[in-house]
């Protein structure tokens, strides 16, 4: 296949953007998807001043009582009525696609809201028609449920019924009950929302919890393992990753096959990398794109993210295509989490390098671009409701959900009133605004990497090959198609590093300098010894 004929999701930048959060249009606090539309410009406008962004993930937009931030869904064929109406999205789909970004949407296949209609059918009686849409049993004994499943936020994962005597099941919150992935009812119900949903034009599925479809049909325990929190206290060889997940996953990709130039990513949540692999089935036909947890937990060293690199490369079915994240809306900000102990400002700066010369699709989370570290959030304005039982342990999701910060005005430009959660206190110096006219920004270093990302095949297609350089502390790889070659040097280390070329792998030159993470280096200028700055990432090309 020739580069030109490689698929968007392959070469592209994938954006998230949590729709709460990004842009308040109408100023009652909450963005909106024309918010999203008024803020187009800045993901890609179709030049260098923009981020270069050829997609957008959005979260979940569907109407919701809101208990997880819309990953409660109360209606599929909705736009919730905080966000705008379905001619909102509509134009949304279609100023996106005018400007050449695909738009893929959250969706929610393992559950619905516990006030979607489906559900309040199904919880009426036993002898309702939608009973087994959902995961009803008897408890084992009087007072005990059916089994020691546990939810992933915690405690068993069944809820007892008043109404008809018996538990449902939830893998994530009680307010999140579980679809019965068994009953073709409602497998044909979830893919005719899929098929709606493609039919109006969107370019694909970030899949949810896509490996929590099935569970076992003897609802057998799990093992139990050592962990500090209850779900961590099993081995989850019962409750999710089932062999029947595959074949939704394989049925779902035989109907985008047959909506060309779409793409699903599933969220694989297992604490096994090789499970997220696995969903690539036979690197064809099942998720074209799989999140790796591994990478975006790894530690801040060389050694770890090539380890975390090197292994899904190794695990990966022939013909997958991996994808990359550090930050999302269920993380940490990667900024404050890698910068604990070192100077996160230059670590946000290898890290944006590395994003966006790996081999595979990087994902950015709104906000990482201008690096939004952590919002600290007092504990009368948190919403998430697994920050609101933890507290003061800092488990909750607000954090990493604080408002954009697109200028110095007050509320971050985000909205003329309160927003939903406090914009982070750092808004006066870490926003858009501001960035946009520094040239030495980390937002000017995201736009340089897209655009060179864009321009250099070997960058978007390339294949991979780690370099093996002596000293440790150097995450250092090639990119090479054809003729092109392309090496890359992420210096972890807050120490100065000096490599001479042969020492490398790197391979016969000359070669010059192509982007520094630092502003006082010449680009285009040839290079003999590569000499790392602390904490500094080159990018080189061979001349
Ligand atoms: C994963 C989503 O990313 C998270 O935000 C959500 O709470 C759970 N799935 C449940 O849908």
């Amino acid at each position: 296949m020739s580069v030109e004929d490689l698929p968007w999701w392959k070469k592209g930048i994938v954006y998230e953007i949590l729709v709460r959060s990004f842009a308040d249009s109408d100023n009652d606090g909450i963005g909106d998807i024309r918010g999203i539309i008024e803020r187009l410009d800045h993901l890609n406008d179709g030049t260098p001043r923009s981020l270069g962004v050829d997609a957008i993930w959005l979260s979940p937009f569907y109407r919701s009582p809101m208990v997880d931030c819309g990953y409660d869904v109360a209606d599929y064929y909705s736009v919730d009525p905080a966000y705008g109406r379905m001619s909102d999205f509509d134009e949304l789909l279609s100023e996106c696609h005018r400007r050449g970004i695909k738009v893929i949407i959250d969706m929610i296949l393992n559950h619905t809201s516990d006030e979607h209609a489906w559900f309040a059918e199904s919880r009426s009686s036993r002898d309702d028609p939608k009973r087994d849409w959902y995961i009803w049993r008897d408890g084992r004994a009087p007072g005990k449920p059916p089994n020691r499943w546990k939810a992933v936020v915690e405690g068993s994962a069944w809820v007892f019924d008043e109404m008809t005597g018996q538990y449902y099941y939830h893998a994530f919150l009680p307010q999140q009950p579980d679809l019965n992935w068994r009953n073709p009812e409602v497998r044909k119900a979830m893919f005719d929302v899929c098929r709606f949903w493609l039919d109006r034009g969107v370019d694909g599925f970030r899949l949810d919890l896509v490996n929590f479809l099935h569970e076992d049909e003897r609802l057998r325990d799990n093992p139990r393992k050592v962990g500090w929190r209850t779900y961590e206290m099993q081995r989850h060889l019962y409750d999710r990753s089932q062999p029947e997940d595959h074949e939704v996953v394989r049925e779902l990709r035989g109907m985008l096959d047959s909506y060309p130039g779409t793409m699903m990513v599933g969220e694989v949540y297992t604490d096994t990398s090789k499970d997220a692999a696995d969903y690539y089935g036979r690197g064809d036909d099942e998720l074209h794109l799989s999140f790796y947890l591994d990478f975006a937990e790894a530690k801040w060293s060389a050694e770890s993210f090539r380890r975390s690199v090197d292994d899904y490369e190794r695990m990966m079915p022939k013909g997958a295509w991996p994808c990359y994240y550090l930050s999302n809306h269920d993380l940490v900000r990667h900024v404050t989490r890698l910068g604990k102990h070192g100077d996160a400002g230059a670590r946000a700066r290898v890290a944006a390098v590395m994003m966006l010369t790996l081999r595979g699709t990087p994902f950015l989370y709104c906000g990482e671009e201008i690096g939004m570290p952590q919002g600290r959030i007092p504990r009368q304005r948190l919403k998430d409701p697994i920050g609101i039982k933890w507290w003061p342990v800092p488990v909750g999701r607000d954090g990493e959900r604080t408002p954009m910060q697109w200028s110095s005005e007050r509320f971050g430009g985000f909205s003329e009133v309160e927003p939903w959660l406090p914009v982070d206190g750092s808004y006066t110096r870490t926003n858009v605004a501001s960035q946009d006219s520094d040239p030495g920004s980390l937002l000017n270093l995201y736009r340089r990497l897209a655009w060179l990302r864009r321009d250099r095949p070997s960058l978007h297609a390339g294949d991979y090959r780690p370099l093996d350089v002596r000293g440790g502390g150097v995450f250092a790889y090639a990119r090479e198609l054809g003729e092109e070659r392309v090496a890359v040097f992420l210096n972890f280390k807050p120490g100065r590093v000096v490599l001479e070329p042969g020492s490398s792998g790197l391979g016969e030159g000359p070669w010059r300098l192509l982007l520094s993470t630092r502003a006082d280096r010449v680009t285009g200028a040839e290079v003999g010894a590569i000499e790392l700055g602390p904490d500094e990432a080159l990018v080189l090309e061979r001349a």
